[in-house]
């Protein structure tokens, strides 16, 4: 069986923003996903060129508008190239094949009787490219969709018979109720078309950057509709009205979309498509809206996400990640550093990356980097079991969209391993002579690791290729047909050092959003006195960002001994989580003994400069209340694992 994925076809007249990363993050993502499975799977983006807004846009730029479409066209090529975007084909609606096949298209509705000539009169979005009828405008002069001041169109067109498809329309999203993803999404499709469909007009003449119509029509001072044009490269890349060639793809398994363009890809491309009689798409997945930091981005307010600026300063597949993990499909999401930093400490650098850089280390340690699974199943058959329900539950999420499921799902991976490590201590096992079982340990972890990277692979690919080199195998789909869905220990031998993949990101990396212009003037100095009567207190508080500067963790008292000759110190092994405990040296041994302490957690400040105390290295600093009393060490109420983030 095949699989068809598509991106939609970006405008060109801006380069490519954060909002058009997270569509093709997804699509690259499931069209991974599928040949992972071993799915012969064709991947399609592109760009769409031609309207209205493109020909002014490249009018405002002085360029001639092919030299301009050209321009932008090659900023979104270089960009998913640059980005590793795995498509099949990128398409441009000024291909010389694309515009033959949207020729023979209207020829074809033609030819049915679907399209006819009339007179149309009424408003057009040129930023939507979208004709609406009087009675939709807002205010009798605005576009109901992005609010900006609509034109008066008046001129002769050809128009489809779109309303003849009102029922068909109906049947299929009543026969079909996972058409549109997420469901919730279907109703307000539904609802237009109940409403009632009013023919499309199909053509423009005020304007000549468009496909040109077919000779057999012979009239040659009409273009090709933009979206009429753009809607039909989803077949025309397969080669409809060329080389038909790739046509056995279709119908495509889903057309991914931002939701301000469902209404054409639901409504308007099903009824060409019958048209055609041609079979449908069988999802359409319409996705939320990004905004950074709260708020709507424009150009005007300066603060529109540079997917290349994010990637250049945090890594493009932390991006997918952070994109993937932040938002359940279907929801608007938002951009901000803050919580793009935070995941990236807490979730790939603490849970993932550590886990792997504790498993490179004690595998040195231990046996010399050779690490073999022999005694996986006697000593961890629960770890096994555990891993296995996790990894038998995943599929479901990818195919239903929820990547911020499927990742919180497979996160569990890292917390089995690190909870296994925690409770097995092999470098006690290995002190007592029980090597075995520490070495078994290590190869449980390492299993579960090598499966949780194939399982990320489609949204962390180049990462977790180099996990899989450090474990010695490599990811494809036959490791993922023995591994994942045979169950298959990995025998791992000779695995190898890589250099941290997740560093820690203390501070923003990027300059931070301007903030949105106050409307008015009035507000402006409303704004201005509120800063004044706030100003007093304010001196001493500071931002939550300045809080999240400091490192706090909870750490596990691994080791607790006295420092000789010293009437305050303790010297301490903490466990934060991380490839080896790290030395604490505190001054807390008039109120505690190592006895107290051992096996006990305590809150650390992880991200503090080492220092000396004693000629001793101290690594951390523990949190404590003193008062009249004596000291108390701060800890958490409830066992927590080792590097768990306090905040
Ligand atoms: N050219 C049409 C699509 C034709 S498909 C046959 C188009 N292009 S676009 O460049 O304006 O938008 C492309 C995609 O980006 C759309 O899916 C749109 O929803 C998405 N986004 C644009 N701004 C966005 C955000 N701020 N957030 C998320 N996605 C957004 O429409």
């Amino acid at each position: 069986m095949s699989k068809y994925i598509t991106t939609p076809i970006y405008y060109v007249n801006g380069e490519a923003h954060i909002g058009h990363a997270y569509t093709t993050f997804i699509a690259d993502t499931l069209a991974r996903y599928e040949r992972l499975k071993g799915e012969d799977t064709f991947f399609l983006t592109g760009t769409d060129e031609h309207g209205q807004k493109i020909e002014e846009s490249a009018e405002k730029a002085g360029k001639p508008t092919q030299e301009f479409a050209d321009e932008i066209s090659a900023t979104f090529k270089n960009l998913w190239d640059e980005f590793d975007i795995s498509y099949d084909k990128f398409i441009r609606t000024t291909d010389e094949d694309h515009m033959k096949g949207v020729q023979k298209a209207f020829e074809v509705m033609f030819a049915k009787g679907d399209i006819y000539k009339d007179f149309y009169e009424g408003h057009y979005c040129v930023s939507c490219e979208t004709f609406f009828p009087q009675t939709q405008l807002v205010d009798g002069e605005f576009c109901p969709d992005c609010g900006r001041t609509t034109s008066v169109v008046k001129e002769e067109s050809y128009f489809f018979k779109l309303s003849k498809y009102e029922d068909k329309l109906l049947e299929h999203y009543a026969n079909n109720p996972d058409f549109i993803m997420p469901r919730s999404r279907a109703n307000e499709v539904i609802n237009f078309v109940k409403g009632g469909l009013h023919d499309l007009s199909v053509t423009r003449t005020s304007f000549s950057w468009g496909v040109k119509m077919p000779k057999s029509i012979g009239d040659d001072k009409h273009v090709m509709y933009v979206w009429l044009d753009a809607l039909l490269n989803y077949i025309t890349a397969l080669g409809y009205g060329s080389s038909e060639e790739l046509m056995n793809y279709w119908p495509a398994d889903i057309h991914f979309v931002g939701k301000d363009i469902l209404r054409f890809h639901a409504i308007y491309w099903p009824a060409f498509l019958m048209s055609l009689d041609l079979p449908l798409p069988k999802h359409i997945g319409a996705h939320g809206w990004w905004t950074r930091d709260g708020e709507k981005m424009s150009k005007s307010k300066g603060n529109v996400v540079s997917p290349k600026e994010v990637a250049d300063a945090y890594g493009v597949e932390n991006l997918r990640y952070f994109m993937l993990r932040e938002v359940p499909f279907g929801q608007d999401g938002d951009f901000s550093q803050r919580a793009f930093i935070d995941r990236i400490n807490s979730e790939l650098s603490n849970d993932l990356g550590n886990l792997l850089n504790r498993i490179i280390g004690m595998s040195g340690k231990y046996s010399d980097f050779e690490i073999d699974s022999v005694d996986v199943e006697k000593y961890h058959a629960k770890e096994i079991q555990k891993m296995n329900i996790v990894l038998d539950s995943l599929d479901a999420f990818l195919e239903n969209l929820q990547t911020h499921r499927y990742l919180e799902e497979l996160w569990k991976l890292f917390s089995i391993g690190n909870g296994v490590i925690q409770e097995c201590e092999p470098w006690v096992k290995m002190k007592n002579g029980q090597k075995d079982e520490a070495l078994a340990t290590v190869a449980v972890v390492a299993n579960i690791l090598a499966k949780a990277a194939i399982m990320l692979h489609p949204i962390m690919p180049n990462t977790t290729n180099i996990i899989a080199d450090a474990l010695n195998f490599e990811i494809n789909t036959a490791s993922y047909k023995e591994m994942i869905l045979e169950k298959k220990l990995l025998k791992l031998f000779n695995i190898k050092k890589v250099p941290p993949l997740f560093p820690r990101v203390e501070e923003p990396l990027m300059q931070e959003a301007p903030k949105g212009e106050p409307e008015t003037i009035k507000e402006e100095q409303n704004s201005k006195n509120k800063e004044k009567e706030t100003k007093k207190e304010d001196d001493n508080l500071i931002g939550i960002g300045q809080f999240f500067e400091t490192s706090l963790k909870i750490g596990t008292v691994v080791a607790a001994e006295e420092v000789p000759k010293s009437k305050k110190l303790l010297k301490l092994q903490v466990d934060l989580g991380e490839e080896t405990p790290r030395q604490v040296v505190a001054g807390i041994k008039e109120f505690y003994s190592p006895d107290d302490l051992l096996n006990t957690q305590v809150c650390v400040v992880a991200n503090l400069k080492p220092a000396k105390l004693m000629g001793m290295m101290s690594e951390g600093m523990l949190l404590a209340a003193k008062d009249e009393d004596g000291l108390c060490l701060i800890r958490p109420q409830k066992p927590k694992k080792a590097g768990t983030p306090i905040g």
